[in-house]
């Protein structure tokens, strides 16, 4: 690509990220272009990447993780210049955010501060995340391996995603997993109360087959006749009608 295309590509991706920043920021209202340049991090970080990415691509040595670096010094957002980043990409208030050098970045993905996009060991190739587009990365976040969140999905504050996430999903917790899916809450076997091993159950029915054994043995050491062998009932747990409790 020649020099003033390339420039001209730069200056596109940067316009969508402020506007991004615009429209996603609520304390980005009535602020100005060269204010938001200069005082938000998500932004800088960003037009640090595009350029690193630009020269990364066109074989420069150097130089492009010499900018990230800076870039990361200024903003505590730290973006392997080989990282595929699409438009409208914000990252608000930025501290700790992590992208690794094989994740991509689909558009109008937004991520909060303490995001991680990383691998999950020291294996080469593909071992950072695939974020699809409209993504939402709560903050605190971290996404391992080569993993892919589909389109238009949220991911909670705090949580540790190590699988896909289905599009439009919102997923939770340390291992993540998914609450909702477009818009339809997640009913998982963990909700399937009916069906939970009822261990006080088990064990006096253990307890009963024991003293069964042992009412025989001693019948048999008196010379009586043996009890016919009675396995102790034990109901297991009616399913009741009503909200299932663990359903929420
Ligand atoms: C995940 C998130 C997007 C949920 O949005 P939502 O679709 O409205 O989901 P709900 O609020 O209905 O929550 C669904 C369930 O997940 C739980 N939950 C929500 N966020 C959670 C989180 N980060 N960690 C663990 N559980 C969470 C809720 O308690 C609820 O549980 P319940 O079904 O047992 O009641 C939101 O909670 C979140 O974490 N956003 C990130 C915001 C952020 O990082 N802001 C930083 C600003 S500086």
């Amino acid at each position: 690509m020649a020099p003033l295309d390339v420039l001209s590509t730069l200056a596109g991706e940067v316009r969508r990220d402020i506007a991004a920043a615009r429209e996603r920021d609520p304390a980005a209202r009535g602020v100005g272009t060269a204010e938001m340049l200069a005082t938000w991090p998500g932004i800088q970080a960003l037009l640090a990447h595009r350029v690193a990415h630009a020269l990364h691509g066109a074989g420069v040595p150097a130089l492009p993780r010499a900018i990230a670096f800076a870039a990361r010094s200024l903003t505590g957002i730290e973006i392997h210049p080989a990282a595929s980043v699409g438009e409208g990409l914000f990252i608000d208030h930025g501290s700790g955010v992590v992208i690794g050098e094989t994740a991509e970045i689909g558009n109008d993905v937004t991520l909060y501060q303490g995001v991680t996009l990383g691998g999950t060991g020291f294996s080469t190739g593909k071992r950072h995340p695939t974020v699809q587009d409209n993504v939402t990365i709560g903050s605190g976040a971290k996404l391992l391996g080569p993993i892919t969140i589909g389109h238009g999905a949220k991911i909670g504050a705090n949580s540790v995603v190590v699988a896909d996430v289905p599009a439009k999903a919102t997923v939770v917790g340390v291992p993540g997993h998914p609450v909702s899916v477009d818009g339809r809450r997640v009913e998982g076997p963990d909700a399937d109360w009916i069906h939970l091993p009822d261990p006080v159950a088990d064990a006096m029915r253990t307890l009963a087959n024991r003293v069964a054994e042992l009412e025989r043995t001693l019948a048999e050491l008196r010379g009586e006749t043996p009890p016919p062998i009675d396995p102790a009932t034990v109901h297991p747990l009616r399913p009741v009608k009503g909200r299932n409790p663990a359903g929420g």
